[in-house]
């Protein structure tokens, strides 16, 4: 009997030391900078060490359970393969984030698991759907290759980015970084390592599925910031080593913001302070890995270049040919110069379509990158939400990214909405049908049939 226990202990012992979600990151230390992991964030969010089946480690991530998503993904640059190519649809969970008695060490396709188990304690692909934010990944599929592609493709390695911001400023950041990278490591012959860690901030008021929009509703925070730190270390010569980070913020036009770790690790630090409520100091290479400021102007001005020359001048035209738009447009006196954030429109350029089909405008926001927010359309006035309550002025009723019609109301709450403030105008741009007009007829939210079927939809005024 004594044996027996002895023989399981041991079998136990060794399978948990291989374990993919892992008491310490020992086993990937070497995706962090001196095989430290950054210090300071939640010590309850638990470590996954990330790998395919029969496969190495590829990065290493920390990941809140409570909220659903990761604090932080840390992973090294690989220069050899850049690109999108390779990319597949098939996103990955992680067993033991649900089940910590599984056996299984590794991610799993999302597909081939059941879904029912492993929403519990982790977000899954449907969680995203409908709700304006992407699955953004820490770990960017593009600075990996091969296999390490795959890898990111993990739902414990993404977090919900706004579209907008995922697309614009998240994206061009990426590639500058990329471009960036490879360049600095071609003109040291490759003999460096970099190391990355991707992080984001969670808002513990904001989840999705927004309510309403799923019947499993508020399960996967959403964070406020997202922000990068790296560390160049020269394998020879630490004079030309050097670090730096930067910061945005996870909304429409966020713009972002290029520091030293130093001030990164201070930053966060306020923010995770209000997160939680306690006195949190984080850290996130040791000794900052070479945090020099003379380092920061450096690649402040390289960065800079690698992201506006396309981009202002793409803007320029743009903003001409809009301009030259503007002039037949008749001015209307609902038109908006001030866009859903709150930010003023860029002078020269108003809000319109602009090719995409919603209304946005340049904004001055910017600080490295060129910003833009959605703002509502021209000629849309007193539009009301489906709560009845009228939409902000400057949210009047639009699509803003989304597929379906949505406004922010005077009390702070997003909903469908109706375009026109009448007693026939439904959400989805629908009608009600001419013998029932919008009310709450014995319901608790406001509805009309559409038709004479039976057929119904939600409206946005009582007219009963
Ligand atoms: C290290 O790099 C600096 C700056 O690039 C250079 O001036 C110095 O000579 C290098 N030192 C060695 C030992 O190669
Ligand atoms: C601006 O308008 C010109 C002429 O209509 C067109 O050829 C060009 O592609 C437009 N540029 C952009 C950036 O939309």
């Amino acid at each position: 009997m004594f044996v027996l226990v002895l023989f399981t202990c041991i079998v136990l012992r060794a399978f948990n030391a291989q374990a993919k979600v892992v008491e310490s990151f020992d086993d990937c230390k070497g995706f962090f900078y001196k095989d430290t992991e950054p210090e300071g964030m939640d010590q309850n969010a638990k470590k996954i060490c990330q790998k395919l089946e029969y496969d190495q480690y590829y990065y290493a991530t920390l990941y809140s359970v409570p909220r659903r998503i990761p604090l932080y993904s840390a992973f090294t640059f690989d220069p050899e393969c850049s690109g999108t190519a390779g990319r597949t649809e098939n996103w990955h969970i992680e067993p033991q984030i649900s089940q910590p008695e599984s056996r299984t060490d590794h991610m799993v396709r999302e597909r081939d698991s059941d879904e029912n188990i492993i929403k519990k304690y982790q977000a899954i692909s449907s969680d995203y759907i409908n709700s304006r934010y992407n699955h953004g990944l820490l770990n960017p599929n593009s600075f990996q290759c091969n296999k390490g592609r795959i890898a990111t493709l993990t739902l414990t390695n993404a977090a919900p980015i706004d579209e907008s911001f995922d697309r614009i400023q998240w994206k061009n950041s990426e590639s500058a970084l990329r471009s960036f990278l490879r360049s600095k490591l071609d003109s040291h012959g490759g003999s460096a390592t970099v190391y990355i860690v991707t992080g984001t901030v969670p808002d513990d008021d904001v989840q999705i599925p927004r309510k309403g929009t799923s019947e499993d509703p508020e399960r996967v925070t959403v964070p406020s910031y997202i922000w990068t730190a790296i560390c160049y270390k020269h394998h020879h010569n630490d004079t030309k080593s050097f670090s730096f980070g930067y910061i945005g913020k996870n909304q429409p036009g966020g713009g972002i913001s290029l520091m030293r770790v130093s001030d990164l690790n201070e930053k966060l630090s306020s923010l995770y302070r209000k997160l939680l409520k306690t006195h949190q100091s984080i850290k996130i290479f040791v000794g900052d890995c070479f945090d020099d400021s003379e380092k920061l102007n450096e690649v402040q001005g390289v960065f800079e270049k690698l992201i506006k020359p396309n981009q202002v001048d793409e803007m320029a035209t743009d903003v001409q040919n809009m301009s030259r738009t503007q002039k037949r447009v008749v001015r209307s006196p609902y038109y908006s110069k001030i866009t859903v954030g709150g930010s003023r429109c860029t002078d020269g350029d108003f809000c319109s379509q602009g090719g995409e089909d919603y209304y946005w405008c340049y904004t001055d926001d910017g600080i490295f990158f060129y910003t833009w927010d959605y703002c509502s359309p021209p000629g849309v006035v007193g539009s009301r939400a489906k709560n009845g309550e009228y939409c902000r002025s400057n949210y009047a009723c639009s699509t803003y990214g989304s597929d379906y019609k949505w406004c922010y109301t005077q009390s702070d709450n997003n909903d469908m909405c109706c375009t026109s403030d009448n007693c026939f105008s439904a959400v989805n741009d629908k009608t009600c049908w001419s013998n029932h007009p919008c009310g709450y007829h014995g319901q608790d939210y406001l509805w009309c049939y559409t038709d004479d079927k039976g057929n119904w939809e939600y409206c946005c005024k009582n007219c009963y």
